[in-house]
């Protein structure tokens, strides 16, 4: 925790507001959707799923891949305290759902499910199609639950471990096609459809992603491989954003390294994100902004 203070401190001393942002895209980007304070009905959806999550006083056995992506311990957690302490907060979940609109984001990929908060303000009010992947069979039961409550049916929920389900990914489009019951790409993960979760899942599924939000294993060589994994499922507008870069020394280190790659050409540091853009028509430059 120490060191989570330390790092806000920093950042607090290196970031910025749009001032003395130059670059044209960022300064729309931190203008026209970081600092829109107007209230979308899109909101309201997902301040109900907030609110179902923390009346919902279930206890379900949680398989927890807290190191890496080993599996090393199962445990009964309410629903209602997931949702408090794995889930996204309200503003930050406000800001995803502006900039899948902002960014006119049609795909998107979300790594690490939990209680479906994060894939709520992305598929609410949005004209997108959200793939999402939970490794926990209980905890993606319930977010799928959940989505089918709100209507939410442009969403597809993959249950298994995100190095399976990444690797299975050639694979999903033939999955479709062949119709199957349930989505087994290689009998380590299966596909849940919010909508018809025990019938044929018709939504379309795609290799490519404008948006990536990996928000599951928060370890640096994890988070490199995830990175270097989807690297091959961006396009030049695509966004991938990495949640909780200050976490650890580690996932500072990961995050230096992301910048530094070679197709990595934006970032921006908000402290809890990190946001990383592809533009080949960009220069390279990191912005460490308040959002
Ligand atoms: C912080 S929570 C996700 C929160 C959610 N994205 C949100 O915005 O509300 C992380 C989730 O990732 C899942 N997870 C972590 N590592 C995983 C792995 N290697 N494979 C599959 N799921 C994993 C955990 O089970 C957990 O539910």
């Amino acid at each position: 925790m120490f060191y989570f203070f330390k790092a806000y401190f920093r950042f607090l001393l290196r970031s910025t507001n749009q001032h003395g942002v130059h670059s044209p895209f960022v300064f729309g980007l931190v203008t026209k959707c970081f600092y829109d304070h107007k209230k979308y009905p899109a909101y309201q959806k997902i301040q109900k799923h907030r609110k179902s999550l923390l009346q919902d006083k279930r206890n379900i056995r949680v398989t927890d891949f807290g190191a890496g992506s080993r599996v090393f311990s199962s445990d009964e957690r309410k629903v209602s305290e997931i949702a408090k302490n794995a889930g996204i907060t309200s503003k930050r979940a406000r800001l995803l759902n502006r900039l899948v609109n902002y960014l006119n984001v049609k795909n998107a990929l979300e790594l690490g499910t939990s209680v479906g908060l994060g894939t709520t303000a992305m598929a609410a009010g949005n004209k997108v199609q959200v793939t999402t992947i939970e490794g926990c069979p209980e905890t993606a039961k319930v977010a799928a639950e959940k989505f089918r409550e709100l209507g939410l049916d442009n969403i597809q929920l993959k249950v298994g471990k995100f190095e399976d389900v990444i690797e299975d990914r050639g694979q999903w489009t033939e999955d479709r096609e062949k119709n199957s019951k349930f989505l087994i790409p290689n009998s380590k993960s299966v596909s849940i459809s919010p909508k018809q979760p025990t019938t044929d899942n018709s939504q379309p599924i795609t290799a490519h992603y404008d948006l990536i939000y990996i928000d599951g294993n928060h370890q640096k060589e994890a988070t490199l491989s995830y990175f270097e994994k989807l690297l091959s499922a961006v396009h030049n507008d695509s966004v991938m954003i990495f949640d909780d870069i200050h976490w650890s020394a580690e996932m500072e280190e990961a995050w230096e390294i992301i910048k530094e790659h070679p197709s990595v050409k934006v970032t921006i540091d908000t402290f809890f994100w990190g946001l990383v853009f592809f533009r080949r028509e960009q220069e390279k430059e990191h912005f460490v902004i308040r959002a």
